[in-house]
């Protein structure tokens, strides 16, 4: 099997903003992208990585999460949709088409999620914790949503010429 590592989107492209389609027809066909969507996540060192942030507009993600003397937690995740969330927590954010930003951000701190993986199997998963953290992190890409969108106008405003430089591609990947 060959796998390729996908070029990350940056904040700016348009792909990033778009409402990403449902995936209808799973099976072993979506294999080879989901192997090129973990490549690209473990080689730029992610914790998730969304479909859109290769250019590719499907509600997709996978997750992969290290964990210490245990095997990686490695999901690929279509079609999630929250059931119930819960509670709220501030944990500190970057995300890979944001490069060098990370940023404080209160989300639910429990999440109850339905998803299906690309055999079109279906899971329904409780979590809290960083990885409740990552799917919504990572499910928001599927809306057009960056994590930046949800800081205040004054940290916004802040962050603006940064935003602006990552947009003309003058901050490395
Ligand atoms: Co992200």
């Amino acid at each position: 099997m060959i796998m390729a590592e996908r070029k990350i989107r940056v904040y700016g492209d348009p792909v990033l903003r778009l409402k990403a389609r449902k995936v209808e027809d799973f099976g072993e066909h979506l294999k080879p992208f989901v192997d090129d969507m973990f490549e690209t996540c473990i080689n730029n060192e992610g914790a998730g990585l969304a479909a859109p942030q290769v250019g590719e507009s499907i509600q997709m993600l996978v997750i992969h999460l290290a964990q210490d003397e245990q095997e990686p937690i490695m999901l690929n995740v279509f079609n999630p949709e929250i059931l119930e969330s819960g509670g709220n927590i501030a944990m500190t954010e970057g995300c890979l088409s944001l490069p060098e930003l990370r940023e404080e951000l209160e989300r639910p701190e429990k999440i109850k999620v339905r998803y299906y993986d690309y055999i079109g199997k279906e899971y329904v998963l409780e979590t809290d914790g960083f990885l409740a953290r990552v799917f919504q992190h990572e499910m928001d890409h599927l809306k057009g949503v960056l994590f930046v969108d949800h800081l205040t106008p004054v940290r916004k405003t802040l962050l603006k010429s940064k935003l602006k430089k990552i947009a003309a591609g003058d901050i490395p990947q």
